[in-house]
């Protein structure tokens, strides 16, 4: 198999060095590789031209791990209309486009993997995809983003605030000088909705998940919580419905000790499902890192050189409609806005402090961000009964 390599930041050189030593000897090589910048090891294959790579008749399979959403998504189309299989890490691509990928794929006969898209290196998806062919699919979610949750249990293991802890997590390479992706849960939010779409076997759009991230939390927050002897983490959650649709929403959640992502450390990830069937599975590990990411990529790429992706099977045919509004549960609340009246106080903590009696999770994420407006700062976390 020869593949074309789309990136050559941290995950596409990971990705390249581990193909070139092909311990693994699968004979997959690399014969494109689409960069800008002039790097001594792949002066023979590189190209600054995407339809250079993609007009090679030996290459089959694109790799791409551009990042972001543009250029990666011309690209990435590009390739499965040139009839070539896709493997991507890009999880923010491929969620907020995967309709249109995962259809042009099917009209062409080539296959779309993307196991690295979800916690790195942790054989997640795959197995998701897998069950799904033999199971119905109940419920996936956890803890997704490693750098969240590394800022979430730095505050709270070592009592820093969040600005010095972001500024830890951006030294030592996990988080970005952007950190939005990460913080504002957008990174999550596409996380799941790919969780979604390959459990539920129908294509979710992350815009309709209801999404709060960790900016705004202060270390007061995490002393009160340590108070109750409760844990934050920035958790996804989706859950199958009768009528077909998914209750799917991403906010900070406080866990106790009986609970599995109670005990995720630094930046860990621990990712689940719920087979009606097989109960549930959990995968814990490093979910992000260029080691670990190629091995997910490598692993997709053996398949696709053998015939079968699980991926394959998976529909794409219909959208699946997200409603958070069944969902309820009583929420922490940080605020220095007035409360709207349909916010109901069961305990108040402090000032502008509060735990709220149950509510809908949609209620609350559409007031919250209403309340923005007076208090920016605003910040909840969904608790977990
Ligand atoms: N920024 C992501 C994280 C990288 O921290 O989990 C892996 O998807």
């Amino acid at each position: 198999m020869k593949v074309g390599l789309f990136g050559y930041g941290v995950v596409g050189s990971g990705i390249y060095e581990f193909l070139l030593r092909d311990e693994m000897r699968h004979n997959i090589t690399v014969g494109g590789v689409l960069e800008r910048r002039d790097i001594p090891e792949i002066k023979d294959i590189r190209s600054e031209n995407v339809d250079e790579i993609l007009a090679d008749p030996t290459i089959d399979t694109v790799i791409e791990v551009l990042g972001g959403f543009e250029p990666a998504h011309t690209f990435a189309l590009k390739a499965v209309k040139a009839g070539k299989n896709l493997i991507t890490a890009n999880k923010l691509m491929l969620a907020e486009n995967y309709s249109e990928i995962m259809r042009e794929a099917r009209e062409r006969g080539v296959s779309v993997a993307f196991s690295a898209t979800v916690g790195g290196g942790i054989p997640f998806l795959k197995n998701l995809a897998l069950v799904s062919h033999a199971d119905t699919v109940l419920e996936v979610g956890g803890i997704m983003n490693g750098t969240t949750n590394f800022i979430l249990d730095e505050m709270q293991s070592k009592g820093a605030d969040f600005a010095e802890t972001l500024k830890k997590a951006q030294e030592l390479g996990y988080a970005e000088s952007n950190p939005s992706a990460d913080i504002d849960a957008i990174d999550l939010r596409c996380k799941l909705a790919l969780c979604c779409s390959v459990g539920f076997d129908a294509a979710c759009h992350p815009d309709d998940i209801p999404t709060m991230g960790v900016r705004h939390i202060q270390k007061r927050d995490i002393d009160i919580f340590r108070a109750h002897g409760l844990r934050v983490r920035l958790i996804g959650k989706g859950v199958r419905l009768e009528d077909g649709s998914v209750c799917a929403f991403c906010e900070p959640t406080l866990v106790g000790p009986g609970q599995n992502e109670y005990s995720v450390y630094g930046v860990e990830n621990y990712i689940y499902y719920i087979g009606e069937r097989t109960g549930k599975h959990g995968f814990g590990g490093f979910g992000a890192g260029r080691k670990t990411t190629a091995v997910n990529v490598y692993l997709d790429a053996i398949d696709i050189l053998h015939g079968y992706s699980p991926f394959d099977q998976v529909s794409c045919e219909e959208n699946l409609k997200v409603d958070a509004s069944g969902a309820k549960h009583r929420y922490y609340l940080r605020t220095n806005a007035e409360l709207p009246k349909e916010i109901e106080v069961e305990v108040r903590l402090g000032s502008g402090t509060y735990i709220t009696k149950p509510m809908g999770v949609l209620e609350m994420h559409r007031l919250a961000h209403i309340m923005q407006e007076a208090d920016e700062t605003i910040f909840f976390a969904g608790w977990a009964d």
